[in-house]
């Protein structure tokens, strides 16, 4: 496996696997591999020649109260897990070579970003989308992996794709969940024990949501955030941030007196969440598909 720390290490990397025609396949990371992140290695590893995986926790896509400086890191593990995925490349760059100066160039995705975590973590995506298109310029990737964990991050690359010309396929995975239903994330490690607990609800609200719209296809928007605004009060301490039932990927409201199931038949929607649990923020979502039945996707 090829680390590389620097731009310059990398581009003579990847120049070497043009000129040999290979495609790149490539997964963008904060570190501190999990499953989630390894699923998504094994599936760029299963659709390309070579695999590079980046590891930077990116200051740009924190607010000021947010937790970079507690932001979970280990170097050593993240490496062995990524060998194990056949990684061929890691590029595990300091913030000074990613930004060596203050970015004057901002990227901005425009209504995607209006709701859910853009609403609540003003600059979020600025910061991914600034950092993400630096890395598909630096690794000049085929095809790119999101994990649907992060349903609105998916949807925003996929518009500054689209509207930039950037030429990578972005491929979605589906979420990892641990075996109570948990959502997989590198945050999970900050959970007390009691919070761990609680925090099942935000899956296990979803589910619930999924078997109540298969026997009742005609509940409202509001109804659905209702149900599971309810489920999060009465099974948890914790903070809700929003929760939200979205046109997927638009992201834009449904209207509420409307019937879901008779009003889009075919469409998508998802419901996400977002709870803080003491310091710790998770997030969760399901997504739907309308049709005779509302059917999970
Ligand atoms: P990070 O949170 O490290 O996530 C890296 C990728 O792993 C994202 O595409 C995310 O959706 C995916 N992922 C995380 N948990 C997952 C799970 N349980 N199941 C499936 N996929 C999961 O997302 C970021 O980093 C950053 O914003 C980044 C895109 C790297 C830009 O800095």
């Amino acid at each position: 496996m090829n680390i590389c720390r620097t731009k310059q290490q990398l581009r003579l990397a990847i120049r070497d696997a043009q000129k040999h025609q290979q495609t790149i396949g490539f997964v963008p990371t904060m570190g501190y591999l999990h499953e989630g992140h390894a699923s998504l290695l094994r599936e760029a590893r299963s659709d390309n020649d070579v695999v590079v995986l980046s590891i930077f926790v990116n200051p740009m896509q924190f607010g000021p109260n947010e937790d970079l400086d507690r932001y979970p890191r280990d170097e050593e593990r993240d490496l062995a897990l990524a060998a194990s995925c056949g990684v061929d490349i890691v590029f595990l760059p300091s913030v000074e070579e990613m930004y060596p100066k203050k970015p004057l160039t901002t990227i901005k995705v425009e209504e995607v970003t209006s709701r859910l975590c853009g609403a609540s973590r003003p600059g979020h995506f600025d910061g991914v989308g600034l950092v993400v298109s630096k890395l598909f310029n630096i690794v000049q990737p085929q095809r790119a992996y999101f994990g649907m964990k992060d349903a609105q991050q998916v949807a925003v690359i996929e518009q500054m794709v689209q509207d930039l010309d950037m030429n990578v396929d972005i491929v979605h995975c589906p979420i990892i969940r641990e075996p109570d239903g948990l959502a997989l994330s590198s945050r999970n490690v900050y959970l007390s024990a009691k919070h761990r607990m609680e925090a099942t609800t935000l899956s296990k609200s979803l589910n619930k949501l999924h078997h109540q719209l298969k026997d009742n296809n005609k509940m409202t928007s509001d109804e659905c955030v209702a149900f599971i605004t309810n489920e999060i009060i009465t099974n948890t301490s914790g903070e809700i941030d929003y929760v939200e039932l979205l046109h997927y990927p638009s992201l834009t409201a449904v209207q509420d007196r409307l019937s879901i199931a008779e009003s889009f038949e075919n469409q998508r929607f998802i419901v996400a969440v977002a709870v803080k649990f003491g310091t710790t923020r998770l997030i969760d979502n399901a997504l739907f598909q309308v049709g005779e039945v509302i059917e999970r996707v």
